[in-house]
């Protein structure tokens, strides 16, 4: 496995994986690698010959009082569990290799406006940033997002869509620990007792996904959900909305393709967690 910290170290490689005429799918993360990145690069490794692991905390898309200092790092682990995954390269950045000051930036539209754009304003502009970036680094063929994190996932999709880029958007399903708790970099900073707190989400998930079904009223599949959260006394709701799957829009009823999401911080951590439901799934 080749490591890299350089632009222009990737951008020779990919040329002359390009003139091999071999296929590339790559596999953003901000590091501290988890079963969840494991599956990514495991989908990654099966559909194309090369497989590139991103490893970069994007300060861009951490806001003011964000955890960005805090985010956990440990890139010797991560390049680790890339080497025993296949891995062809891992690109590390220093900040300073990605961004000019000032620089530039992708803005996002209203897609934005609901769910994690309401709490973290610049959130998505500085992930689409990065993508936008690592996407003309890279030339992927493939790139591959987790539906956990579904309203970065629709952005990203819609912005491949808007500025033209020629990849295939690939979402691979929430990977969760075996209680339920959806796996996340971030369930790192829970203590044991937070931890046992986390799980009311996953049991809201259960909640809101055995009554949704056609034509059903938001508040019918939300307001469980929200009991659920409510009655675990470490847990404090930032949303619990369905949006419309594509638009993320509130939609009032489960009438086309939705997403159920939900943000709740749990002692100082914020978890989300989410579920889709159409009619033909
Ligand atoms: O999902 C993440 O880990 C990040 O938002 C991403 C896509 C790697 C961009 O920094």
């Amino acid at each position: 496995m080749q490591e890299t910290k350089a632009i222009a170290e990737i951008r020779k490689a990919v040329k002359a994986w390009k003139q091999e005429g071999k296929t590339i799918g790559l596999v953003p993360t901000m590091g501290f690698l988890h079963e969840g990145h494991a599956s990514l690069i495991k989908k990654c490794r099966e559909d194309n010959d090369v497989v590139v692991v991103s490893d970069f905390v994007n300060p861009v898309q951490f806001g003011p009082a964000e955890d960005l200092e805090a985010y956990p790092r440990d890139f010797g682990r991560d390049s680790a569990l890339c080497e025993s995954l296949g891995v062809d390269m891992i690109f590390h950045p220093e900040p300073a290799e990605m961004y000019n000051d000032p620089h530039i930036t992708v803005q996002v539209d209203t897609l934005n406006e609901t769910l994690c754009g309401v709490t973290r304003p610049v959130h998505f502009g500085g992930v689409c940033t990065v993508v936008a970036k690592l996407f003309n680094i890279v030339s992927p063929d493939r790139a591959y997002f987790g539906e956990k994190d579904a309203q970065q996932l629709a952005i990203v999709k819609k912005m491949v869509i808007d500025l033209n880029f020629d990849i295939t958007i690939v979402g691979c399903p929430i990977v969760r620990e075996a209680d339920g708790l959806a796996r996340s970099s971030r369930n790192t900073y829970l203590n044991p007792e937070e931890r046992q707190a986390a799980l009311c989400l996953s049991r809201a998930v259960k909640k809101g996904q055995a009554v949704i079904g056609a034509g059903v009223e938001g508040e019918t599949v939300l307001a469980p959900m929200r009991q659920e959260i409510e009655a675990e006394p470490l847990a404090t709701i930032d949303y619990v909305q369905m949006v419309d799957a594509l638009t993320m829009q509130p939609v009032a009823r489960a009438d086309g393709p939705v997403l159920v999401a939900m943000a709740v911080v749990v002692g100082k951590t914020r978890l989300i967690d989410n579920f889709s439901w159409s009619q033909d799934r």
